[in-house]
């Protein structure tokens, strides 16, 4: 009953089956056993983490599940709970706590990074971050100066917790005093160098989806439209709401509107603490400006931010709470920046009158690599900076322990470690990711009208070329080169649209996924559903055109399965181009391996070398190749049952023409109903989408993980 239950009213949801499953043994569980535990301890095991979490929060798995021993109503009423759980949870209702109103004192401890360098055998290893240490309290602007190369990004993407695979991080990194969780990056924003974002959305269409993508269904829809419109506004963004983003064909927002865009992609989510990477770079002094100021807002509201900045101007350095300068991996200075030129006078080294404290620092912390004399001073400069301020930290870390983190923040933390990880329920993500795709897609014309032209283009002259075939066995022959062309047309069009297509959202979709805010499932079918208009309408425009113009079998039940054949071909082939752009690490890499593999599917496909003159052992290629179902329907369709195909004996003495059968025995396609193709390629279609998904599911970007340090490993 309670399998039923579970397994009818969770149908739209993936992991019905384990619904079901956890009916059975719920109901189970609870007859046999009078120890509650052991229910709640089978529902932890079997249930899916998130509706683990939703029935815990909601109360129904609460510890005393059944107080009084075993008892029919309060289980009925147990289960009814659960499935009014479960259904509040479709609706998009959440029973986790929200991360609204966490403050977050963020604390990394001797974080150490080294990254392999060199060939084989000359392999050493070259250490970025030199045991950095820090505390940041709630409400700060942390700025992290220092020159260039000498670890900001580093540390920043350290924190983050992404830095890329390949290297060793060692340290702690603690949020309010705890390791990072799976809350983490449900309260934190991390805004990269380099900005990515879809061209041909507007700048509100792009905040608008930020917010219905990354805000939970709990916040209304107008607080959702509220939220936009405050953070275009707070971002100075309301003149240019309505203008495309741009991209380098399309003309768009300027660089540091489309910066400041991308810093509001992550503030909708109402982020506690922000990570950002050069916030001001490639933005004049008065937009850096303007950019701080906001960061400044949003810290003194009582957010945490870390910006790294490069040779920020003397009123955005009057802007920062808490500075830290880094130089070649190692602390020279952490603390109020207010305090920053006092600490460096007490070291020797004082900052003229009227100078530009900021660029006085990255005098002072650079190495001078002009002459051999300039390195020596200026790293034995460097060296008694960071000597003094070891001592000073040693100092320090005693009263910092003192001033732990306030219990209610941690408390705060422990929950939102315990919410689950997407906001939005899977059909909120698809509908929202569909409309999304719809509006990029629809808007990017030129790649459309180049497909449309080339089809017409190519069409026409296939047209011309074999419009006259005469009913002989050369005839015959051309009609078999037409199909096979109507084949590689398909394919090749489909494959390398999704090889121009799908690397430029690649980034975008890597970005988003990596803060959780939707499964690939619902992205990879709302991509799907929005190139197949195209791809469907290429198919029928060629087939139109080839097809009557040639005069392929002239009925209208022979040309609907043609364009079916022909729309199956593109589509197993469009899913082909996304399952090799997201397996290759670059665009150029998938260019090059796409024609290989479509030249390999080309061999097979049973019209340059038949299937009977394929070496046995290597025959099953052909079950594998799109192509090879294609052609061989589209050849059944048109010759199965058509009458004689005569000889010229005049050029060919003897020669005693040859029925449409018998050219499909020839070609060893004797025997085989029409329908056989169709499932055949149809099963390829699915599979290649499946590939597509599976290599884009498994596909995601690889970050170092945290290890303690040596230090602490070894005591
Ligand atoms: N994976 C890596 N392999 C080798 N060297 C690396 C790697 N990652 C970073 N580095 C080196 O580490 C140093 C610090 O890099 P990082 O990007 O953190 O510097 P940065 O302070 O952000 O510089 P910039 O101000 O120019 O952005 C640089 O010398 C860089 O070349
Ligand atoms: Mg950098």
């Amino acid at each position: 009953m309670s399998c039923f239950a579970f397994a009818v009213l969770c149908p739209i949801r993936q992991d019905a089956a384990y619904f079901g499953l956890f009916g059975v043994l719920f109901a189970a569980a609870v007859g046999v056993s009078t120890g509650n535990n052991w229910c709640r301890a089978l529902a932890k095991l079997l249930l899916p983490p998130e509706l683990y979490r939703h029935l815990r929060h909601s109360g129904v798995l609460s510890d005393t599940l059944l107080p009084n021993g075993w008892e029919w109503n309060l289980f009925v009423n147990r289960l009814t709970a659960a499935v009014v759980v479960v259904l509040l949870m479709q609706l998009g209702i959440n029973f986790a706590p929200t991360a609204e109103s966490i403050r977050v004192t963020l604390e990394w401890r001797d974080l150490r990074y080294t990254v392999p360098v060199g060939r084989r055998r000359q392999r050493t290893s070259k250490t970025i971050l030199e045991g950095l240490s820090a505390v940041l309290p709630p409400g700060r602007l942390l700025a992290i100066m220092g020159p260039t190369g000498c670890g900001k990004s580093s540390l920043v993407n350290a924190l983050a917790g992404r830095l890329p695979a390949g290297g060793s991080l060692e340290g702690e990194v603690l949020v309010n005093g705890l390791p990072r969780g799976r809350g983490f990056k449900s309260i934190t924003a991390y805004v990269m160098q380099d900005d990515v974002l879809f061209p041909n959305l507007t700048v509100f269409e792009t905040m608008e989806f930020a917010a219905r993508m990354r805000l939970p269904p709990s916040v209304s829809a107008a607080e959702k439209a509220a939220r936009v419109e405050a953070v275009i506004n707070e971002l100075g963004l309301a003149k240019c709401r309505d203008t495309y983003i741009g991209s380098a064909f399309v003309r768009g927002v300027s660089g540091g509107e489309r910066k400041r865009v991308n810093v509001g992609v992550e503030l909708l989510s109402n982020p506690q603490l922000l990570l950002l990477d050069e916030p001001t770079s490639g933005l004049d002094a008065f937009q850096a400006q303007n950019v701080m100021e906001s960061l400044q807002n949003l810290a003194q509201g009582g957010r945490s931010v870390v910006a790294t900045i490069h040779q920020p101007r003397s009123s955005i350095y009057s802007l920062f709470d808490m500075l830290l300068v880094l130089s070649e991996g190692r602390d020279m200075y952490y603390g109020p920046a207010g305090e920053a030129v006092a600490w460096f006078e007490s070291c020797g080294f004082a900052c003229p009158a009227h100078y530009n404290p900021a660029d006085f620092f990255a005098d002072i912390v650079a190495i001078d690599h002009r002459s051999p004399a300039a390195e020596e001073a200026s790293k034995a400069r460097i060296a008694l900076l960071v000597d003094r301020f070891n001592q000073r930290q040693q100092q320090q870390r005693e009263a910092e322990q003192a001033a732990a983190v306030p219990a209610e923040d941690q408390a705060a933390m422990e929950k939102i470690n315990d919410r689950p990880s997407f906001p939005n329920p899977l059909p909120t993500e698809f509908s929202l990711l569909l409309r999304r795709a719809w509006k990029q897609q629809s808007r990017d014309r030129l790649p459309q009208v180049i497909t449309l032209v080339q089809t017409l283009v190519l069409g026409f002259v296939l047209a011309a070329l074999f419009s006259d075939i005469p009913t002989t066995l050369a005839g015959a022959q051309d009609e078999l080169g037409v199909l096979f062309m109507s084949c590689m047309f398909n394919t090749m069009a489909s494959i390398f649209a999704s090889l121009n297509t799908f690397p430029a959202e690649a980034g975008i979709i890597q970005r988003e996924r990596i803060s959780k805010a939707y499964h690939v499932s619902p992205y990879y079918v709302a991509r799907f559903l929005c190139d197949l208009p195209l791809r469907v309408a290429q198919s029928l425009l060629f087939g139109v055109i080839v097809y009557w113009i040639v005069g392929l079998k002239g009925t209208a039940a022979a040309f609907f399965i043609f364009c079916a054949l022909t729309i199956l071909l593109a589509l197993a082939s469009q899913a082909l181009g996304v399952a090799v752009s997201a397996a290759c690490p670059s665009e150029k890499v998938a260019f090059a391996v796409a024609p290989g593999i479509t030249v390999i599917l080309m061999l097979f496909a049973g019209f340059l070398v038949t299937y009977e003159s394929i070496p046995a052992w290597l025959r099953w290629i052909c079950y594998l190749s799109h192509l090879y179902y294609a052609f061989m329907g589209l050849t059944i369709n048109n010759f199965r049952g058509s009458s004689e195909w005569s000889c010229n004996t005049s050029a060919t003495p003897g020669c005693a023409g040859a029925s449409g059968d018998a050219i499909l025995t020839r070609l060893g396609f004797e025997g085989k109903g029409v329908w056989e193709p169709f499932v055949g390629l149809a099963c390829l279609a699915l599979g290649y989408n499946l590939a597509g998904y599976a290599v884009l599911r498994f596909s995601k970007q690889k970050f170092i993980p945290l290890t303690a340090s040596t230090a602490k490993k070894r005591a």
